[in-house]
């Protein structure tokens, strides 16, 4: 299978902190892969450093056959490498339609919305609030609606910083069916961090585990999260950390 992005050897510290330490992993085209872990096992840090925020110590970054390694944040971005922040990242006193306008523009493409757009903003719910303002939007569709602003700019690959943060847990299967059909409509490689495993089940086929900046275990969901040693690497936590 050819991997969309692909990781060796990818090592990060700061200062005399390590961070992680030769990671090796594989993206493949189309696939939402779940990265999970304690807190500071380091994802987040993952995440920068894939996106190109920041530079790795050692190891290499492919985006298809391409080397990537130590490209810059907008470079990157050029390259359709993007990452979504936590918050939900729209203009709240702006409009629905000026959030989705100015993700077009932001883009470079047409300001009409095409029908992929039209149908994933109906099926979730936003085409009939268009002309709401979007800070005053149910908080679920707040982050809805931020996530269809990335997914507008046509990412090739998406890197989700734990989405669900900050939902109830009865909000969050809004948001991880709104990742599922928005990948499959635009045809995104997503990695995504969460700390919820429920919602992880039902959106990844794989997942990669880390735990103290090693990579603990990768692969299907079920399988991964019945191992004793990842069950281990989580005591102490809650799902909702
Ligand atoms: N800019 C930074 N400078 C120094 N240490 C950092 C920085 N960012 C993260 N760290 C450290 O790296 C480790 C991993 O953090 P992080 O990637 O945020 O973990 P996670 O997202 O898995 O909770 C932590 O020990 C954290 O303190
Ligand atoms: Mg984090």
């Amino acid at each position: 299978m050819n991997p969309m992005m692909k990781v060796s050897g990818l090592t990060k510290r700061f200062g005399g902190v390590k961070v992680f330490e030769n990671l090796s992993f594989e993206l493949n085209k189309n696939e939402i892969l779940g990265v999970i872990g304690p807190n500071g096992a380091g994802k987040t840090t993952l995440i920068n450093v894939l996106c190109g925020a920041s530079p790795p110590n050692a190891g290499q970054i492919w985006l298809e056959d391409k080397q990537v390694t130590g490209k810059l944040l907008h470079e990157m971005s050029k390259l359709g490498v993007l990452r979504s922040f936590q918050q939900a990242n729209t203009f709240g006193a702006q409009t629905v339609r000026e959030n989705l306008l100015y993700a077009l523009t932001f883009s470079g493409q047409d300001l009409n919305p095409d029908q992929t757009a039209l149908d994933l903003l109906e099926q979730f719910d936003l085409l009939s609030r268009l002309d709401e303002q979007s800070n005053k939007l149910p908080y679920g569709l707040q982050k809805v609606l931020g996530m269809m602003m990335t997914f507008l700019t046509r990412p090739r690959v998406l890197l989700l910083d734990e989405p669900a943060a900050g939902l109830e847990v009865s909000e969050r299967p809004r948001i991880d069916a709104f990742i599922a059909a928005a990948q499959k409509a635009y045809s995104t490689s997503v990695l995504i961090v969460e700390h919820d495993m429920a919602l992880i089940r039902r959106l990844c086929s794989r997942i990669i585990v880390l735990d103290a900046g090693q990579l603990l275990a990768i692969g299907a969901p079920e399988e991964v999260l019945s191992r004793k040693d990842v069950l281990d690497a989580y005591i102490g936590e809650t799902e909702d950390a």
